[in-house]
Order: C-alpha cells, then sequence, then structure tokens
C-alpha cells in the first residue's frame, strides 16, 4: 500500500462561518462549510471523506491535539482497520469525533434522554429537558468545545458504534475537536469519526504530518497534512457520569479550568502516574505500560534533579558516543565545558509558565485563529564534548523553551527529532507538574515515555 501525504490549508478550501444553532437556547454555535470545488485544497479533503466513508483502511488527519487516525465509528470494519495499520491491541477504548453538536445530539437520540439522565442520578435542567447531553457536561461543553476536552457519555443501547469503539464498555468517549481541517473533514464525511493518536502502538503522539508517515508508512493511504498541532498533548479525559467527576487522562484543558465549571468544583484525579506506582526504579523496555517511547532509550530528569554529569551521561550512553538533551526551564549547554556541559540555572522567574488556554469560544472563537500564523519548527544544535582518554560526546540539544504550552506543543517532535538522528540516549529536562495540569500533562506523558527515572 502506498501512503501519500496530501497538504491541506483550511484558509484555501472555500468558504466556513460561524451560525448561530437551530436549537433557540442552544449552549453552542455551529460551523458551515462550503467547500470550493475548484481549489486542490478542497479536492484532497473531499477524497478523504470518501475515504472515510467507504474504505476500511484509515485515514490520518490533524487535530489541534495530535494527529488522529480516523474511521468511520460506526462500521465495525473500518474500526477495526484503525487497530490494524497501529498495532494496537483491541482493548482500549477509542474516542468519537464530532463537528457539530447536533451530530452528537443525533447519535444520542432524544428518544434515549430519559434513559440517560436515569444514568447520571437524575441532574436535570429546566431549558433542555429533551437534550440527550447530560446537564452535568453543559457548562464544560460551552467553555472548552470546540477543543482539547473529551466527555464520557452513556453508549444508549441503540446505538450505531461499532462495539470496537468501546472495547466493550457501557460508555463512550466524545469531543469536538478545535481544527478547522478535521471540523472540515468530519463534516463532509458526515459521520462520527473514531480516532486514536496516528502513531504506531507505543510510539510518541504525532504532531505533524511527517511523523504519520514515519510510524504508518505502508500501512494506510492518506494523511491529510495541516501542518504542526497547537496543543501537543492529547485531550483531556473527563468522566461527570459518576460522583465526584473524575479526570481519567489529563491533557489540553486543566483541573483548574474544569473547576471553575459548576458542579465540577469537586473534579478528582482518576488517573495514576508511572512514577506513582513505578518508584524511580529504572524499567525494562517493551513493558506493557510502556508508551508514547521513541527508540533511545529515555531519561527523565524530575523537576529540581541535578543536572547531569558528563560521567551520568557515558552511564546512560553505555559505551556511545550520541546523547539527545531535551531542554526546558533551567538547563543551558555550554560545550566547552567538559565536566558539566549541562548546567542548571535557578528557573526565570518571569517566564510565562502554566498559561491557561481559555476555551476556544465556540465555533466563531476558532475562526478568528484562521490566519493566525505558524509556529516555527524547532533546531538542533551538535556540541562536542571532548574527553582525556574515551569518547568524544556529540550531543544534540533541542530546547524547548521555558514556556508550558510551548513544551506541550513540542515534547512529541523532539523525542521524534532526536530519534531520527540516530542518538543512543535521550536525556529530558523536565517540569514541576505541581504547577498545572498542562505541565501535568506533560510529565504524565514523559514518565510513561522514560526509562530511567531521576528524582528532583
Ligand atoms: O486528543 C485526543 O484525544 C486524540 C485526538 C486524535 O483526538 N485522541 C486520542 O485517542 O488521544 P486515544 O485513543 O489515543 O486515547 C483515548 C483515551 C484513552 O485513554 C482511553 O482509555 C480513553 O480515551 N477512553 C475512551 N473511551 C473511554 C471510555 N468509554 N471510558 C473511559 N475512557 C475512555
Ligand atoms: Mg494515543
Amino acid at each position: 500500500m502506498e501512503t501519500s501525504i496530501f497538504p491541506v490549508d483550511a484558509r484555501n478550501i472555500g468558504r466556513i462561518y460561524a451560525v448561530r444553532s437551530t436549537r433557540k437556547d442552544d449552549i453552542l454555535d455551529d460551523l458551515a462549510i462550503e467547500l470550493d470545488g475548484n481549489s486542490e485544497d478542497a479536492k484532497h479533503l473531499i477524497r478523504a471523506a470518501e475515504q472515510l466513508k467507504c474504505s476500511d483502511i484509515p485515514v490520518a488527519f490533524p487535530t489541534e491535539t495530535v494527529y488522529g487516525l480516523g474511521a468511520d465509528a460506526t462500521r465495525s470494519e473500518a474500526v477495526r482497520g484503525i487497530y490494524r495499520a497501529k498495532q494496537r491491541p483491541a482493548d482500549n477504548p477509542l474516542i468519537v469525533h464530532f463537528a457539530s453538536l447536533k451530530k452528537l445530539r443525533d447519535l444520542l437520540v432524544p428518544s434515549q434522554a430519559t434513559e440517560i439522565k436515569a444514568l447520571t442520578n437524575g441532574h436535570t435542567s429546566e431549558s433542555h429537558d429533551d437534550d440527550p447531553i447530560p446537564p452535568m457536561y453543559r457548562p464544560l461543553v460551552t467553555k472548552f468545545w470546540p477543543g482539547p476536552l473529551t466527555i464520557i457519555l452513556p453508549n444508549p443501547p441503540s446505538s450505531r458504534l461499532a462495539p470496537e469503539v468501546t472495547a466493550g464498555l457501557t460508555t463512550f468517549g466524545a469531543r469536538i475537536p478545535a481544527n478547522l481541517l478535521a471540523l472540515a473533514l468530519i463534516k463532509t464525511a458526515n459521520i462520527p469519526i473514531a480516532a486514536p493518536s496516528a502513531n504506531a502502538s507505543t510510539k510518541p503522539s504525532p504532531t505533524a504530518a511527517e511523523h504519520v508517515a514515519f510510524d504508518l508508512d505502508g500501512r494506510i493511504e492518506t494523511i491529510l497534512d495541516g501542518g504542526p498541532c497547537d496543543v501537543g498533548v492529547e485531550s483531556t479525559v473527563v468522566d461527570g457520569l459518576c460522583d465526584p467527576p473524575l479526570i481519567l487522562r489529563p491533557g489540553g484543558v486543566s483541573a483548574e479550568q474544569l473547576r471553575s465549571c459548576a458542579g465540577w468544583e469537586n473534579v478528582q484525579i482518576g488517573y495514576k502516574n508511572a512514577a506513582e506506582t513505578e518508584g524511580s526504579q529504572p524499567r525494562a523496555p517493551g513493558m506493557k505500560y510502556r508508551h508514547y517511547s521513541p527508540r533511545a532509550p529515555v531519561v527523565l530528569f524530575e523537576a529540581g534533579a541535578s543536572a547531569p554529569t558528563v560521567e551520568q551521561m557515558r552511564g546512560y550512553l553505555g559505551g556511545k558516543a550520541k546523547l539527545g538533551v531535551i531542554r526546558t526551564r533551567c538547563w543551558t549547554i555550554d560545550g566547552s565545558n567538559d565536566k558539566n556541559p549541562i548546567m542548571a540555572s535557578r528557573p526565570n522567574e518571569t517566564a510565562d509558565l502554566d498559561t491557561q488556554r481559555e476555551g476556544a469560544g465556540g465555533f466563531a472563537g476558532l475562526l478568528a485563529t484562521l490566519h493566525s500564523s505558524r509556529q516555527p519548527s524547532r533546531t538542533i544544535t551538535a556540541h562536542k564534548i571532548p574527553a582525556k582518554g574515551s569518547t568524544t560526546i556529540e550531543l544534540l540539544d533541542l530546547a524547548l523553551g521555558p514556556d508550558t504550552a510551548g513544551v506541550a506543543r513540542g515534547v512529541f517532535a523532539a523525542l521524534r527529532e532526536l530519534d531520527k538522528r540516530d542518538v543512543d540516549a535521550i536525556l529530558v529536562e523536565g517540569i514541576d507538574e505541581t504547577e498545572g495540569t498542562t505541565a501535568a500533562a506533560v510529565m504524565n506523558r514523559l514518565r510513561k515515555a522514560a526509562e530511567v527515572n531521576v528524582a528532583g
């Protein structure tokens, strides 16, 4: 099978505009798209939408978090195609992506509303009695959709979702992504799209089209290239069907942001960090919980850990010479210092740390970002660290910068970039997870990627 990357710029696909919802009292606006039949970009998009509808081979597309590997969520064969391409065991449920609340409601079907209310402890809402979306989720959806938030919903008994999507659970995850290309694709295909991250199982999540191509070359036909992803870590997964509500996976929307919403003040953390369960022991590669991992072993320095000396670097390299270093807040590099080429400075107090992204402001807010500029790609600087009587270390230095949003956006790409340069080990300067949930999301992913965890 030949894999092709099709560049699509959302600005060139036709006319996109926000519209008021057809429900008078609705909580979210809607999006209208008139594709321009003469645009090459629109043609790529239409072709990908056709494949989603008819083929059993999944299609990769960008979202604001990471690239997704999409398939028609209502067709078992198509959903199985995702597991085949990723080579992932079928016991992990998938997130279903929608382009509007209306389409999500259509899936939940209004006639099921009573049943859903029963499942959600009888929460009701005066003005939305016929709305199948549980009232608990209303403030969240209003504030964070479209955006990096996945909500767990009861899967109605008569559900059109393929059983492979839910992996046998009675619930499913739903989200409306804040990426115009993703929305245009889902809208054009006019089906709910099941999509996990578009990496091969165990590899770092892809935040650019070439990452997808690297992992899935020959396994899928189509990758829509919409440029690098904005957020860089996956969506926050929340369960509001239980009391208190839970965060099942940290991600693009923080616990603090969730707590600012009515009914979510007491949201609890329902996930475990690898560090909590495994301590700081070195872990063997290839174990079941290994995730997000590049080929080279990753050594994660928790915030506050001392920077590694040259001797320690040699230890991590195990006789080899090429070392990747991913820097964030405090590390600086001096290639002429042959004992301590990495120095830890005090964190810059003025650095813009865990800045919270506000909700996109509905579809209208998302459209307003259409013409904003793209992030520049990051560069790798090579340093030679000479040594008397020992191999010179070739240190490849990749700086993500001090602010948390930038670290989140660049961290998966950085692991992949260094892997491509054939490094023998990757040292990562961790950030302080207590500072906010974006930081916690980054550290959660890094601990899963790391084989060695150096305590702070
Ligand atoms: O940002 C994202 O969410 C990306 C993009 C492509 O949208 N997607 C993504 O999907 O990360 P995936 O399959 O890699 O992660 C799905 C997560 C898993 O942690 C899974 O356990 C959880 O969502 N999940 C899905 N359905 C669930 C359910 N019914 N109950 C509990 N957790 C669920
Ligand atoms: Mg994933």
